[in-house]
């Protein structure tokens, strides 16, 4: 799967032995902000029927291919397109002047790769289950052969070594069986559907995902957008927002979010670096029913690992903590 910043990687087994710590009273789960779809991934292996939802086109692509796409349905078409894409002709186009010429993202090897099957998939008129499969792995091929600290907002100064490798196409882990993915705001969710459990792991800050992972918006739109900065982000980028990414509106929305949701257990994750304090998030969903929370340290993300560097690749400031903690609250209304 993709890197990607506030994923719950380490955290899925934890998530999956608490909602089956519900028994046969959970059969439906939604998973409300999916980023890469792993959450949702586990659980559909474990056996749920699950909806993955994210506003992102990229994360909705993801849900579609881990979630939604029935394996025994799509599995067959998958790999004929697959092994047709790996035959076609590189031609460099918008990818490689936007992102490996202008930006440095990938290597414009990779960047007339990626042009030239996007552009095939564009003409293929794929059923959108198959199509989110390919353009899965075409972002997934992409992600192992990038030049970046896992955010789109900048590429390294000197090429990664794995950029220079060659990109390689791989069908993803889908998995049999049905599932749903939506492309919502979250706050539209409540008249979407009714869940036994939602697990919402909505982001905890400033940034927001559409910047970070700009590079993916794009090559799954496929719609050649105007682009500015050094990191040539989508024009849109700038008018797109998250009530969850603002300080004086996330507490609002997450109360408003988890009161309206029809689902009767709640499982939440947040970061201790977020701008909720864990006594907030209490505050918020102890009238809902009853509350048990869970702690979790962790290293923190790759770049607070590498430390602060100035353009030049100087080391000038000091990373504050290295471990961070992820909480997570299960709620019985
Ligand atoms: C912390 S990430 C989720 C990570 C995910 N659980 C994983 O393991 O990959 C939060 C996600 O919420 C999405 N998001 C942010 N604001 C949203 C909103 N208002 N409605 C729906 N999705 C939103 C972002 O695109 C991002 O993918």
């Amino acid at each position: 799967m993709i890197k990607y910043i506030g994923s719950k990687r380490v955290l899925v087994p934890r998530i999956v032995e608490l909602v089956s710590g519900f028994g046969g009273d959970v059969r439906t789960v939604l998973d409300a902000f999916s980023g890469t779809s792993r959450v949702g991934h586990a659980l559909k292996k474990a056996g749920y029927r699950v909806t993955a939802n994210d506003h992102n086109a990229y994360a909705h692509c993801l849900g579609r291919c881990y979630v939604q796409a029935d394996g025994a349905r799509v599995r067959e078409d998958a790999l004929r397109v697959l092994a047709e894409l790996r035959e076609v002709k590189p031609e460099a186009g918008y990818f490689t002047e936007t992102f490996c010429v202008q930006a440095r993202f990938f290597h414009p090897k990779n960047g007339a790769r990626v042009d030239a099957m996007r552009d095939r998939i564009a003409e293929m008129d794929l059923d959108p289950d198959v199509e989110a499969v390919v353009l899965t792995s075409l972002m997934e091929a992409a992600d192992r052969v990038d030049s970046t600290c896992g955010v789109q907002m900048a590429y390294l100064k000197k090429w990664a070594p794995r950029a220079a490798k060659d990109l390689e196409l791989r069908l993803p882990d889908i998995i049999d069986g049905e599932g749903t993915a939506l492309m919502l705001d979250a706050a539209d969710l409540p008249e979407a559907g009714e869940w036994d459990l939602a697990y919402l792991d909505p982001p905890y800050n400033q940034h927001k995902y559409r910047n970070n992972y700009h590079v993916w918006e794009t090559l799954v739109r496929w719609d050649a957008p105007p682009a500015y900065g050094v990191a040539m982000k989508r024009a849109d980028c700038k008018e797109y927002q998250s009530p969850f990414n603002r300080k004086g509106q996330i507490a609002d929305a997450f109360a408003d979010l988890c009161a309206r949701l029809p689902a009767k257990r709640l499982v939440v994750s947040f970061s201790d670096e977020g701008y909720l304090p864990r006594q907030q998030i209490l505050d918020i969903l102890e009238p809902l029913g009853d509350v048990t929370a869970f702690d979790h340290e962790f290293k923190r993300y790759v770049g607070a690992q590498i430390g602060i560097y100035n353009p030049s690749g100087e080391k000038v400031g000091k990373v504050s903590h290295l471990q961070n903690r992820e909480f997570i609250f299960v709620v019985d209304r």
